[in-house]
């Protein structure tokens, strides 16, 4: 996609295509933190915006996950919970609602989207064999390499690039994967990876085309696919959008039919589908689904509830219906990119083409003069909250780990920092106010020192690691 061709889409999202379906009856209010507050809670929270309490920030766009909006008819279903051990009504409601709208025989309900990667990775992984997948995601990859399996990136390689505008970054390259199973073999591959969309591409899409050609591949040499659904309904919303015979679809269909050419998923339920914690997994083989309902009565609780209470699981089926309606996702994504635009104005360096869930800042645009080591995302993510009391998060070489073999740091193309927009919470006044902030920081990048790691966790660093500033 062309630069032109990009503004073009943007138009269309004009300030009134993407007017809210809903109007707001219930609010929370927000402090505002002093500037001195602000410097004073980065500090006790060692420079990482995870460990920051909430109470110390203005807007909130850590993650989009858990942190949407119920509508009056979630709450009302919350009434409805039915809290049996075994057998609940609204596990059948879940159930019935994924097979309707995702299209997948067998449901396996659970805590949240990690819990379901945990099950899939111990029960289809065995020790040594390959995952590949299209770019990996923190807690997704991990669980995988738990279960003995190593991942391996098989994205387009435009999508490491932040200023590409490749209309699906998502892509899986065929030719990188076709690579790896006549490398390795193919009783070496436990299964394909595939997310749609790509969170750590900055929510990149992956076509229709791409999908469909990926199972006549994988097809011929009998692997499965499973795809992380955690933000496919904005996924389906993109390809209705940019792919040819789409667009009279509706975001509904597009995302059966792109579940059709997959053998099963897993789910964050607390993106998509609207609620502030829950997941599934589903998957059409009987014998899998049977060592995964073994499975999560060890790890998570019951078949029939997976460590959700009833009532979570009555908003989260009607979520799910919700979450797919066109005017929902048109809204959601279209203040994405209006807050995307106004960046893009100012000649602040983002992920191009905006994704479905989140801006994306690029970090090595802004800080020229850092290294990877001075971690210039985690830099930027506290800059801004320093600035502003807007929360954001590094998306880059702390997030990326270390390499499970050598130890060392990897290096990840990509040092961004992110802002995720939580649904159907802030308003569009709040993304000028983040727009603002953003520029703000950017124009004093220059004087902007880097940040040393100084207590570093064995998982998942990016969560509880701390830092301090360079002198
Ligand atoms: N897959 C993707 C693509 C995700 O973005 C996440 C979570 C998960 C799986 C794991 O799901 O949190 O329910 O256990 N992403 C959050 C984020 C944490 O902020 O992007 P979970």
């Amino acid at each position: 996609m062309t630069s032109s061709s990009y503004k073009t889409m943007g138009q269309q999202f004009g300030r009134r295509s993407w007017a809210e379906p809903w109007k707001i009856k219930m609010v929370e209010p927000l402090r505002m933190v002093s500037h001195e507050d602000r410097l004073l809670a980065a500090e006790e929270a060692g420079y990482n915006t995870f460990l920051l309490r909430s109470h110390d920030v203005y807007i909130d766009l850590l993650t989009d996950s858990g942190t949407s909006a119920m509508s009056d008819r979630q709450w009302a279903g919350i009434m409805l919970g039915d809290e049996s051990y075994a057998g609940s009504r609204n596990f059948y409601h879940l159930e019935d609602a994924v097979r309707d709208y995702y299209g997948y025989q067998y449901v396996v309900p659970t805590h949240q989207g990690r819990g379901a990667e945990h099950l899939i990775s111990q029960v289809v992984i065995k020790q040594g064999q390959y995952v590949p997948a299209n770019m990996y995601f923190t807690t997704t990859r991990l669980h995988q390499e738990l279960a003995g399996g190593i991942f391996v990136d098989v994205i387009i390689s435009e999508a490491h690039d932040p200023s590409n505008l490749h209309p699906f970054k998502g892509n899986v390259d065929l030719n990188k994967l076709e690579d790896l199973i006549k490398r390795e073999g193919v009783e070496n591959i436990a299964f394909i990876s595939l997310a749609g969309t790509v969170n750590m591409a900055g929510g990149q899409p992956v076509s229709m085309e791409n999908v469909r050609a990926l199972r006549e591949l994988c097809d011929r040499y009998c692997i499965p696919i499973y795809l992380d659904a955690t933000r496919m309904v904005e996924n389906a919303f993109f390809i209705q959008q940019r792919e040819d015979g789409y667009k009279d679809k509706s975001v509904a269909e597009i995302l059966r039919e792109f579940c059709s050419y997959t053998d099963g998923a897993w789910m964050s339920a607390k993106k998509d589908n609207l609620v502030n914690i829950g997941g599934w997994l589903a998957v059409n083989n009987h014998d899998l689904f049977d060592k995964l309902r073994n499975m999560v009565v060890v790890y998570e609780g019951l078949h029939t509830y997976g460590g959700m209470a009833g009532r979570d699981m009555e908003a989260l089926a009607i979520g799910i219906a919700e979450g797919v309606q066109d005017d929902h996702v048109r809204s959601r994504v279209g203040q994405v990119l209006y807050l995307g635009r106004l960046l893009i104005d100012w000649d602040i360096p983002i992920v191009q083409p905006v994704g479905g869930h989140a801006i994306f800042l690029d970090a090595k645009a802004f800080y020229t003069h850092l290294s990877q080591d001075q971690f210039p995302a985690q830099t930027l993510a506290a800059q801004l909250y320093q600035e502003s009391g807007v929360r954001g998060m590094e998306r880059g070489i702390v997030s990326a780990g270390r390499d499970p073999k050598t130890g060392k740091h990897r290096y990840p193309a990509l040092e961004l920092t992110r802002l995720a927009i939580p649904r159907r919470v802030y308003t569009q006044a709040h993304m000028d106010v983040v727009a603002e902030a953003v520029k703000k920081v950017f124009d004093i990048r220059q004087q902007t020192r880097g940040l040393k790691m100084v207590y570093e966790p064995e998982y998942l660093r990016f969560f509880q690691a701390r830092f301090e500033p360079i002198p």
